[in-house]
């Protein structure tokens, strides 16, 4: 609830633009998606079974593709792909410094280095140029990041990765949903990694799923991430009389439960409203802030679907006498969420020894010390819109430069 529309920022003592706070996030849980869950519940099999194997079979209907293995994060999802691809000590696969840690992680488990692409400022995904000029005789693999929602120059990725015999595996984490040129992610380079995390566009509070073409490869990534095990626990239990599995290599346990499963079977079933509501809070968002020149606002790049995971706005250092961190610090006191996607791989110390020195990644940078994460979710209302509007323009211009 708005309680004072004065153009003095609460941070320099006006009154903020909201009484209560204004989450960065919250999941569009309905009804629909706690009935499902306590039916399953109730069914008695809770771990992977039925309800797995049904959300395996929507997504491949929906995402039109031929092989979908529903696991317990992305984060595993992008391990076992690369540990089904062979990726190993010695190695090198290419990937972007703006992601999640667990993109490099999956790189590092497996005993790669993880070579970084400087990022593009358009759909802040690796840039195909970058990628080209990474590329050794040890890239294993490259690794791009869907970034925000909306899809990274993959056809150019795809352009120069295929003739090298180089296999892509996206990151598409906060992409569900999302198109180039009319086609959905998941069909387009060897594997596709989803997240099913609580903020996602499409939930399991905890989960995921690889999408591939690869016949081969999709019964590998099964054996991977079931202990190895020749069948798992639903299909010797719904065979009856199959108790019967071997155990064909150390695998790890990946699975996702049909409790997640069934959230994500009423999720998926309302997937395109949530989209559309995404979508028409990021339209509300671009009007509310187009007046205000302190900010860059988001764009969709030509010939992409957007499916606004993220608003990342940019602060211009030029036009404000405050950077991005007391931006942020005013936007709470406005009880306004933000959030910050992400420290780039390389500003975290820990990575330092594992990334080819002496490299430097200038848009990458000159992203974080600009970027902020504004509120967006399907269930924000116009006044929530509206707030966030009023709260960054009373901040741009109270703290406007010169
Ligand atoms: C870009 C990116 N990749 C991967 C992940 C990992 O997803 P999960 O939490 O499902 O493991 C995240 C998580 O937020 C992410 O933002």
């Amino acid at each position: 609830m708005s309680v004072s529309r004065s153009s003095l920022p609460a941070i320099a003592g006006g009154t903020p633009v909201r009484a209560k706070p204004l989450p960065f996030f919250r999941a569009a849980v309905d009804e629909s998606d706690v009935a499902a869950v306590a039916e399953t519940l109730r069914s008695g099999w809770l771990t992977s079974g039925p309800k797995a194997v049904e959300l395996e079979k929507r997504l491949g209907d929906y995402l039109g593709t031929s092989h979908t293995i529903a696991v317990s994060s992305c984060s595993e999802a992008m391990f076992l792909c690369m540990k089904a691809l062979g990726v190993g000590p010695g190695d090198e696969v290419i990937t972007s410094p703006i992601t999640f840690a667990s993109t490099v992680h999956a790189i590092l488990h497996n005993g790669a280095t993880p070579v970084l692409a400087d990022i593009e400022s358009d759909t802040f995904g690796v840039d195909p140029a970058a990628v080209r000029a990474c590329v050794s005789p040890r890239t294993k693999a490259i690794m791009p990041v869907h970034f925000g929602g909306q899809a990274c120059r993959i056809e150019e990725i795809l352009a120069l990765a295929d003739p090298a015999g180089i296999p892509v595996v996206e990151d598409a984490a906060h992409s569900f949903g999302a198109r180039v040129h009319g086609r959905l992610l998941g069909g387009f380079g060897r594997a596709t990694a989803f997240s099913f995390y609580a903020t996602k566009n499409l939930t399991t509070a905890e989960g995921g799923a690889i999408t591939t073409g690869d016949e081969v490869l999709a019964q590998r990534l099964r054996l991977l991430g079931y202990h190895g095990m020749s069948r798992d626990s639903w299909s010797r239990y719904s065979d009856k009389g199959s108790w019967y599995y071997q155990v064909q290599i150390p695998g790890y346990k990946c699975n996702l439960s049909d409790l997640h499963a069934a959230l994500g079977l009423t999720q998926l079933s309302k997937i395109d409203h949530l989209l559309e509501r995404r979508r028409a809070v990021a339209d509300a968002l671009a009007r509310a802030l187009e007046g205000c020149a302190a900010v860059e606002l988001p764009r969709e790049y030509p010939g992409n679907r957007h499916t606004w995971h993220l608003y990342v706005i940019r602060v211009r250092p030029e036009a404000l006498r405050i950077g991005r961190d007391e931006f942020i610090q005013a936007l709470r006191a406005e009880n306004v969420g933000t959030s910050v996607h992400f420290i780039p791989i390389h500003r975290h110390p820990f990575f330092a020894p594992y990334l080819r020195p002496g490299r430097t990644f200038p848009v990458a940078d000159d992203y974080y010390a600009r970027c902020i994460s504004l509120p967006i979710f399907p269930d924000m209302t116009d006044d929530d819109v509206r707030d966030v509007g009023d709260a960054v323009t009373r901040i741009a211009e109270h703290f406007r430069a010169g």
